[in-house]
């Protein structure tokens, strides 16, 4: 039996999944919650026979879907999708979003901007009134990553934030790399007034490659709760 959360999490991928069809173009995303979605998609695919390509938004992704049975190809291949479904570490009520916390938001970024629709799939403790009590991972070069951590410090002075620190994520003794072997900043802003304005105020910063904010990108949030039951908003 599983425990609330992952009973959260396993019911809205479970909910997720009817919007996959025969055919489809799908998007896989990454985290505890997403991996719940690439198993449910597992087994349409080895039992019910459905007929489908993912993209994975990381190689952990692909790896679980290599697993259990889904057909994998590059995002160049697909080169559009129907569908991508991920995780999130917050939505707000404009379903625009914080993600990264598993440091995959670049693949995850342009995975979901190549995709007709986005759906999330997350547990209510992910819904904030305003974003930003989540740390903000960005991803960043590694060349000169001090110096860029230091302008970022300094351009959220002027910005519309309650924290301004910025901090190396690591990965017990070194730096963490994403897949692109890159490093990631996690920001503590405690309180985000203006997301779209920091999304493009930080990329702007060179050194920066993205940042974890999903603006205008989700379409639809499907919210597992621990007795079994789903929202769906959008
Ligand atoms: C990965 O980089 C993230 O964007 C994940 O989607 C996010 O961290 C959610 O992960 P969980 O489903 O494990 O909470």
């Amino acid at each position: 039996t599983l425990s609330p959360i992952d009973k959260a999490k396993f019911v809205a991928a479970k909910r997720a999944v009817d919007y996959v069809e025969d055919g489809m173009k799908v998007g896989l995303g990454t985290g505890s919650t997403a991996a719940w979605m690439v198993k449910c998609l597992g087994e349409m695919v080895r039992n019910d026979g459905l007929k489908i390509t993912g993209v994975a938004t990381s190689t952990r992704t692909a790896e679980l879907a290599r697993q259990v049975g889904v057909p994998i190809v590059t995002l160049d291949e697909a080169k559009w999708l129907d569908l991508t479904i991920d995780g999130a570490d917050e939505y707000d009520h404009n379903l625009n979003l914080i993600k990264g916390g598993g440091a995959a938001l670049l693949q995850e970024k342009i995975v979901a901007t190549a995709s007709d629709q986005m759906i999330v799939i997350a547990d209510l403790s992910k819904q904030v009134e305003a974003l930003g009590a989540f740390p903000l991972p960005i991803e960043v070069i590694p060349f000169g990553w001090q110096t860029t951590k230091a302008l970022v410090e300094e351009t959220l002075v002027n910005l519309d934030v309650l924290g301004r620190t910025a901090s190396l994520r690591m990965n017990g003794d070194a730096p963490c790399r994403t897949d692109e072997n890159n490093y990631i900043l996690d920001l503590h802003l405690r309180r985000i007034g203006n997301p779209r304005q920091l999304s493009l105020v930080l990329n702007q910063i060179p050194g920066v490659v993205e940042n974890g904010l999903f603006i205008d990108i989700c379409d639809v949030v499907v919210i597992g709760n621990g007795d079994g039951s789903v929202e769906v908003r959008d």
